[in-house]
């Protein structure tokens, strides 16, 4: 490999991608050109840094100048300045990573210090279209191990040695769903990487994919090795279009090397991928309606047992896991089970990934050792909330999960301390929530989302769920009653208890978790027609207040409903009955003289 003085990473995910970072990686590719610096400069697109907020990102090394929000049009510049004469263009760099003009190391940025890399390793390292870099990062080292120093059965050992448990949302110990696939009776069965991510707020996996396909490739092929597969299935939304281009790509190189197809690295070892496109329905990511999409009919659950590892695809067993379950396969293969046992807690082991979103300055990718508190990652690895405004909860899990209010910040991450908080794992989307968030409105985003992806096939989750949306519109349009909240709670229960498949089953979660925390904010919009944070549109009264009131006339002028009359210089009013609560004449006043009342 040829040895450049200096290494251009270009942040090539999702976040900065749509942000234009594929022009500035062209941008680079031609200044470089243009200044006769080929043979000494490198540029990377690489998979996501973490730091999506802050993206486009560039990172220069050797000296780890970390550039944010880069435009295409600031390239002449860092390529004349900073590869050219060696001086770093303090204007672009990130501003917490530059201390008494030193740069610090992208570790001691306040954003990364408390993450650990296990899943994500080589995001934002490597260049994800190209085998060798992966290669050149220990890939595919894992797989040479078990294929000639080590026998099935202790790779599926030391895959339960390690604790892992799956991060697809229920936490099922993986190395156990081996052993099970792999005593399952039957020459013909079959390993399948669950990448549908369906979640709102969620995209680990989508970057994973998208960052370092390879991890993902050898992983499923150990898994081959370990329970006696040849065939593997990646399941993926067609809406991950970059994913599912640079998984394409990373099948069709390993097979190149023989790292898949027939005699893997000279042994007598068969596996081979094929990817699988979904339509993007939430339903297919639960395992028996994805196998049944990937046989080709319609996704539709079907009752378990028989699990996969049994019955799956075409009736075969098969080992389903998520693709960041896989993602920490190599490593641990590398790095021994008791190393990845020392991280985490006593029952959750290792790491998780996480999208954090919503009201928090840095949103974007983290991976944290399980055990990280609620509080440090909102406000050690998220920078806090923007605006100064107050946390109020966290949300985990997504459609599945519940809510963690401020008081209980403090609580380790893992499966277990967030089941018992009523909330859960889940995937892994991590959404923060403000003093502005209503919690039944949350409740009822959730609900929406869940009635809409319903597959329909059994009543409580049909008909329950759309019952219990009603409710929540009859809360939050200031019609409900107390009895509705009761009805509300018994509903979310028994369909808790009768639901076919896991949709059904944790539907009721984002109700009965804001009900647990929040009892008081439903309340309030039922007996006082109140919404506490201000949000909930039918209930708020937009007013103007007669002692700043100019009497302008600006907001009247501007009013799309004609809500708002008065004389000029005599203070104006809102017809409450005409107001649609818009908002417009609170930012067309020039005198503050408006404003929101719960
Ligand atoms: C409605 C529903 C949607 C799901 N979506 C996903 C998904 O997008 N990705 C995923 O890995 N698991 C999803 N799961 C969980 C899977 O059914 C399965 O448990 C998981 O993929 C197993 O892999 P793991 O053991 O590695 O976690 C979903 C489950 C349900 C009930
Ligand atoms: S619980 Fe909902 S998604 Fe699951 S089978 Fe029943 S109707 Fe379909
Ligand atoms: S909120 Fe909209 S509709 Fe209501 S008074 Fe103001 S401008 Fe008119
Ligand atoms: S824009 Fe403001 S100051 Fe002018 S009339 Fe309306 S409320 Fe009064
Ligand atoms: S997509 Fe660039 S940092 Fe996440």
């Amino acid at each position: 490999m040829p040895l450049y003085r200096s290494h251009v990473l270009v942040c090539g995910g999702t976040g900065c991608t749509s942000g234009g970072s594929d022009k500035i990686y062209d941008a680079f590719l031609k200044e470089i050109e243009s200044f006769n610096l080929k043979d000494e400069v490198q540029v990377i697109c690489t998979g996501c840094f973490g730091l999506c907020a802050e993206g486009p990102i560039v990172i220069v090394y050797p000296e780890g100048a970390f550039y944010s929000r880069v435009a295409d049009s600031d390239v002449k510049e860092i390529v004349e300045e900073h590869l050219l004469k060696g001086r770093i263009v303090k204007r672009l760099l990130y501003k917490e990573s530059l201390e008494e003009g030193q740069i610090k190391s992208l570790n001691e940025v306040k954003f990364y210090k408390k993450q650990m890399r296990i899943a994500l390793r080589n995001c934002g390292v490597i260049n994800p279209e190209n085998i060798e870099e992966y290669i050149a990062y220990d890939g595919y080292k894992a797989l040479a191990k078990v294929l000639t120093e080590m026998t099935p059965e202790q790779v599926i050992d030391w895959v339960k040695r390690s604790g892992l448990r799956g991060r697809g949302g229920g936490g099922f110990p993986t190395g156990l769903k081996w052993e099970f696939a792999a005593k399952a009776p039957g020459n013909v069965k079959y390993v399948v990487c669950n990448a549908d991510e369906g979640d709102p707020g969620a995209y680990m996996d989508r970057s994973i994919l998208e960052g370092d396909p390879h991890s993902v490739i050898e992983a499923m092929a150990i898994a081959g090795y370990a329970i006696g597969s040849k065939q593997g299935y990646v399941y993926v939304r067609a809406e991950y279009p970059l994913a599912v281009k640079r998984l394409e790509i990373a099948i069709n190189q390993a097979r190149e090397y023989g790292l898949l197809g027939k005699n893997i690295l000279g042994t007598d070892f068969e596996f081979d991928i094929e990817i699988r496109l979904g339509a993007g329905a939430f339903v297919c990511g639960e395992e028996t309606a994805l196998m049944t999409s990937i046989e080709g009919h319609r996704g539709e659950p079907r009752p378990r047992p028989p699990f996969p590892a049994v019955k799956g695809l075409w009736g075969k067993p098969t080992l389903l896991n998520n693709v960041e379950t896989y993602a920490n396969i190599p490593v641990i293969i590398l790095k021994g089970p008791e190393w990845f046992a020392s991280i985490g807690t006593e029952k959750s082991k290792g790491t998780k990934v996480f999208a954090l979103v919503g009201k928090v300055n840095n949103t974007g990718l983290i991976e944290v050792p399980m055990g990280t508190t609620v509080r440090e990652i909102v406000e050690d690895i998220g920078g806090g909330i923007p605006g100064g405004k107050k946390f109020k909860a966290v949300q985990t899990g997504g459609p599945s999960g519940g809510c963690i209010p401020a008081s209980l910040m403090d609580t380790p991450i893992d499966f277990d301390s967030l089941t018992a908080l009523g909330t859960m794992m889940g995937s892994g989307g991590m959404i923060v929530m403000d003093e502005d968030t209503c919690m039944v409105d949350i409740a009822k985003f959730f609900l929406e989302f869940t009635v809409d992806e319903s597959c329909g096939k059994c009543p409580p989750c049909r008909i329950g769920t759309r019952r219990m949306l009603e409710i929540l519109q009859k809360i939050t349009s200031g019609n409900g009653t107390m009895e509705d909240i009761e009805k509300l709670e018994e509903l979310a229960y028994s369909i808790k208890d009768s639901a076919l498949c896991g949709l059904g089953q944790t539907a009721p979660n984002p109700v009965l978790s804001t009900l647990r925390y929040f009892r008081d904010e439903y309340e309030a919009h039922v007996k006082e027609k109140r919404c506490p944070a201000g949000a909930c549109k039918a209930l708020l009264r937009i007013v103007i207040d007669r002692d700043l009131c100019k009497g302008c006339g600006i907001c009247a002028k501007n009013c799309p409903a004609n809500a708002i009359t008065g004389q000029i210089k005599k203070p104006f009013e809102i017809d409450q009955e005409k107001c649609i609560k818009c908002g417009v004449c609170i930012e067309k006043c020039p005198f503050k003289a408006i404003s929101k009342k719960a």
